[in-house]
């Protein structure tokens, strides 16, 4: 009896030394098939080849020229990255992968008691849940026929960016920091088209607590974290950063909560208002006592609408400082915008959406200003769902997947003078930013790409365009156009390193 289970144990040990043996042969030779790139060390991986004076971005291009021009693995302590920097893999991707690359690389900061992948569209995984806030966001927020509705607010906003320059320059004497008007704007345009309410009114300290509390959370979630490259230091949260955007996050859903508690009883009493904003169409879908697969609970909306904050307020402002920076920067496209503007919109009458399809050269500096200064120069991360082979090489699952549209859209195979800027190029070019183009993908390409365009589209030009109709702008302290400070800088997006400072001149 007792020999039996001697055989037994040593029959278990023998199967279960070879099945190591033969996972562990799986698991190299899968390492074998991985892209290239530069040799990793012990539990940092590639970290410390990365430059810490560069932005990631250059950096991650700089390696690829030597390592992996299409496709290159990096390993950020132990956490496998593949950087796709060519137009060709960025093709073979979003054309031949898009469904099992639609997954999400959820960073540490996101995952906690509210940021949770159910209820964020950013960070869900590719699935029914996904599926449902992206075709809310499609059908409901940024279709045409709302946007359309919605025009209103937007000129409203952007009549007070107007009004707010004007009064902080002293009507043309002081300098003023421009992205700091553009984030307000932007800020204030997605609080009225999703509670038709002034959040930045300064009789609003609700409204002003939700900014500040929103604005740590975008500083926290721009800061690299040492415990999503070191996963056995999560549970320590070395930096503080989990914690910090937590308690940032559950103030500012506080807050939220009560802008919605408002509407709900408003509603109850039958208030009317004039159109619909976001938060009516998430109170339709509102079910507390039945969360399921149409039905959104109370901290899922409220995710839902700081979600709309977080990925509209950043982007949309370094699009606009890095534009109103580069027109400054190359004075003769400055003029010619100036005089496209001079030539469709009257001097004493104001710029409207309506014009922007009349003003071919104003999209143009937009759609240059986003090639050269994509917001997200690696889009959002993604993450291989299942392994899949790409260009002849393995991506494993749970790979994280980065692409790097600043790289693609600096090729200098594919764009001449390609770190020149040269609106001009985009007039004579059928290629736009809705995907269907890999050397010029600044919101995304495929399933996951960014579902806010044809707003965006908009609000980009108006802003940019009244501000030119609006004021001339001289640099501040004398600077010459030649030697402006164009460096980057990365948090949450890709920013300018030296904030733009200009003295807006009314005109008369
Ligand atoms: C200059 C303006 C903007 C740029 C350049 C931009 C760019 C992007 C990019 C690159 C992505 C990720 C695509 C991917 O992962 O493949 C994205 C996703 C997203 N964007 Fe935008 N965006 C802009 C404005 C906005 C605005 C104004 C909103 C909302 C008010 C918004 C909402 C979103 C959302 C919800 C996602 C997540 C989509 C998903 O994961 O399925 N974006 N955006």
């Amino acid at each position: 009896m007792e020999s039996f289970q001697f055989l037994g144990i040593v029959l278990v040990l023998f199967v279960s030394v070879q099945w190591a043996i033969r996972r562990r042969r799986v698991d190299l030779e899968k390492l074998r098939l991985l892209p290239p790139g530069p040799t990793p060390w012990p539990v940092v991986g590639n970290i410390f080849q990365l430059g810490f004076v560069k932005v990631p971005h250059k950096s991650f291009a700089e390696l690829a020229l030597i390592h992996g021009p299409n496709i290159m693995t990096l390993w950020l302590g132990s956490m496998c990255t593949v950087v796709i920097s060519s137009k060709e893999a960025a093709r073979e991707m979003f054309k031949n992968h898009d469904v099992i690359l639609a997954g999400r690389k959820v960073y540490e900061c996101m995952k906690g008691d509210f940021g949770d992948e159910l209820g964020s569209m950013i960070t869900a995984q590719y699935g029914t849940n996904w599926r449902l806030l992206r075709k809310l966001s499609t059908t409901e927020f940024f279709v045409n026929s709302r946007l359309d509705a919605t025009s209103n607010i937007r000129s409203r906003c952007v009549d007070k960016l107007v009004e707010s320059i004007r009064e902080a320059s002293g009507n043309g004497v002081n300098s003023i920091d421009i992205g700091r008007f553009f984030f307000l704007m932007a800020f204030n345009l997605i609080g009225n088209l999703m509670f038709s309410k002034d959040l930045l009114d300064p009789k609003s300290s609700k409204g002003a607590e939700f900014f500040y509390h929103a604005g740590m959370v975008m500083e926290y979630a721009g800061k690299p974290n040492v415990a999503d490259f070191m996963p056995f230091l999560k549970w320590l949260d070395p930096q503080g950063i989990r914690k910090n955007m937590q308690n940032h996050i559950r103030e500012a859903f506080h807050i939220a909560g009560g802008f919605i508690e408002e509407r709900v009883k408003s509603s109850e009493e039958k208030v009317e208002r004039n159109s619909k904003d976001y938060l009516d169409v998430l109170l339709e879908y509102r079910g507390d006592d039945i969360e399921g697969p149409s039905m959104f609970s109370s901290t899922t909306i409220n995710i839902i609408v700081f979600e709309m904050f977080t990925a509209g307020t950043d982007t949309t402002t370094s699009t606009l400082e890095w534009a109103m920076a580069e027109l400054l920067h190359n004075p003769h496209t400055y003029k010619k915008l100036k005089t496209e503007l001079q030539n469709i919109v009257s001097h004493d009458e104001k710029l409207e959406e309506k014009h922007i399809d009349n003003l071919p050269y104003l999209k143009a500096v937009i759609k240059e200003t986003l090639r050269l200064h994509p917001p997200l120069p690696f889009l959002v991360p993604h993450k291989a769902m299942d392994s899949c082979m790409m260009h002849g090489y393995n991506i494993p699952k749970e790979t994280q997947v980065l692409v790097n549209v600043w790289a693609i859209g600096r090729d200098t195979n594919t764009w001449e003078e390609a770190s020149v800027f040269k609106p001009e190029r985009f007039l004579k070019t059928m290629v736009d930013y809705k995907g269907q183009h890999f050397e010029y993908m600044p919101f995304g390409s495929g399933r996951r790409m960014c579902p806010a365009i044809p707003l965006a589209s908009r609000v980009l030009p108006l802003a940019l365009g009244t501000l030119l109709h609006k004021f001339d702008w001289v640099l501040d302290d004398g600077i010459e156009p030649a030697d402006m400070d164009m460096s980057e800088r990365m948090g949450i997006t890709l920013r300018k390193a030296v904030p733009l400072k200009a003295i807006p001149i009314p005109i008369a």
